[in-house]
């Protein structure tokens, strides 16, 4: 690649072909990165293992590295001496690369008293508002100075814990509250708190730095702040596995038709998945140790109803996955998305490749058609792109998919990984 010039990757699908292998699944990039913010809180040096390959934990890195960090990272093994921080100011081109650069503010917070963080707001899954982060935060003592510009500062000289009710169970709400709590005096109750499975892993990492956290994945969080006392440890955490990764190899091979062999997959995490894939006609097996099996034989019939919710309801981040997958299961499926407001921008893109599929609002009605076809489309979110994955391996012909930065962010050598299953796919620079 020339220096300089800007490059740009697209992927090039044959699709048709029916898909069988096995599948490592990755470390989750919703835990990951959470538990790289807490690492700040840590004057020591903290060892993470199982991370997955992806651009936002590279921009992750370089933020914790512009802040002071000393990181170090060697495959999927990430070491962090957060020991010795210089700055409390995020760097506005990170934090714009990084839609969840917010994930960062109660950690350094707690650490350093104040934050700087450019806040780019909404995407193309909906506005993304931070006011119960900030209005938990403000219950906790902090002083917003005002979302100017996209500008955030938020001052703190101490952080009183409090209890605190979330309007709704808020994923980054309750990590952030979880983080500036950690050093917050006295306790922090959080209620209605996110149950995700990435909260708790969060809250393991902490319990490896010796903070007294407990309750996460029950909605309600008690942390015991440590106030003025430094965190001081050298815990070893290994990052949980990627449940909407795990789904999203499901919902490829439920599509193609074929069998997939999941190993490294925790079952609770994806039970709903599991649960629409048997629905629509797949077989699916589990075995101990997080071998999970699916066979299809690509002819499947339509939902009628999914609606996505906090987990353990069926999650959002699947949600243009399974749309893609029922657009060729035969009958009408109706998919409501009740967490983000605009989650349906990319079913403009399938219905470039025949999908028929008719979107009111949270609503989208699909008529699942017998054959997609091959298109040139465009991936302008992380899931979305996902979906024209999905898509395009099921379609007859050829698909051209523009915009794989976003789903670089999310999937760890997407090409890779499904072309050893048989997929006829590849990345293409321009
Ligand atoms: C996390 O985003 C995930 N990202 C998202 O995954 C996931 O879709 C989401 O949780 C829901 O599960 C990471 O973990 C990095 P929320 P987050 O706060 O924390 C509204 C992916 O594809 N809200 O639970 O931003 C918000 O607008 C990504 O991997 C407020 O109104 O999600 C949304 O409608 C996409 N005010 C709903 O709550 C707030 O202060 C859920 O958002 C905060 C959120």
């Amino acid at each position: 690649m020339l220096p300089g010039v800007l490059c740009v990757s697209n992927l090039i699908i044959a699709g048709g072909s029916r898909l069988s292998g096995i599948i490592e699944v990755p470390g989750a990039k919703n835990a990951v990165l959470p538990v790289l913010a807490a690492t700040l809180l840590n004057n020591g040096t903290s060892i993470l293992e199982n991370c997955p390959e992806l651009d936002d934990v590279h921009t992750m890195l370089e933020i914790l590295s512009a802040l002071g960090c000393k990181t170090n990272k060697n495959g999927s093994r990430i070491e962090i001496d957060a020991s010795n921080l210089t700055s409390s100011s995020i760097p506005e081109v990170l934090a714009k690369r990084m839609r969840s650069s917010i994930i960062i503010l109660g950690a350094v917070l707690a650490r350093c008293g104040e934050v700087i963080v450019s806040y780019p707001g909404g995407c193309e899954i909906g506005m993304r508002p931070i006011d119960m982060h900030l209005r938990a935060l403000e219950q906790m003592g902090a002083e917003i100075d005002g979302v100017s510009q996209g500008m955030l500062k938020v001052k703190a000289s101490k952080l009183q814990g409090c209890e605190i009710l979330l309007d709704y169970p808020s994923v980054g709400a309750t990590e952030n509250i979880m983080l500036a709590a950690c050093c917050a005096e006295g306790e922090t109750v959080i209620r209605n708190a996110a149950k995700e499975p990435e909260i708790e892993d969060l809250q393991e990492y902490l319990k490896k730095t010796g903070v007294d956290v407990s309750g996460a994945g029950s909605g309600v969080i008690r942390i015991q702040g440590v106030g003025s006392r430094k965190i001081k440890a050298e815990p070893v955490h290994r990052i949980i596995p990627d449940r909407i990764a795990a789904g999203t190899y499901l919902a490829a091979v439920a599509a193609t038709g074929g069998s997939l062999v999941l190993t490294g997959a925790i079952y609770d995490h994806i039970g709903s998945i599991l649960y629409c894939l048997r629905r629509v006609g797949c077989r699916i097996k589990s075995y101990p140790g997080g071998v999970v099996t699916l066979e299809s034989d690509g002819h499947l019939k339509a939902l009628d109803l999914v609606r996505t919710s906090p987990y353990p309801g069926f999650p959002t981040d699947m949600q243009p996955q399974i749309v893609a997958l029922l657009s060729k299961c035969s009958g009408t499926s109706v998919v409501v998305e009740t967490v983000f407001e605009n989650r349906f921008r990319y079913t403009e893109q399938l219905q470039k490749m025949g999908a028929d599929i008719n979107v009111q609002g949270r609503t989208a009605i699909i008529r699942g058609v017998e054959k997609l076809k091959g298109a040139s489309v465009e991936a302008r979110d992380l899931r979305g792109g996902a979906a024209l994955i999905i898509a395009g391996l099921a379609a007859e012909g050829e698909t051209r998919i523009s915009g794989v930065g976003y789903i670089d962010r999310g999937y760890e050598k997407v090409e890779r990984v499904l072309s050893r299953i048989g997929a006829n796919i590849k990345r293409v620079e321009e």
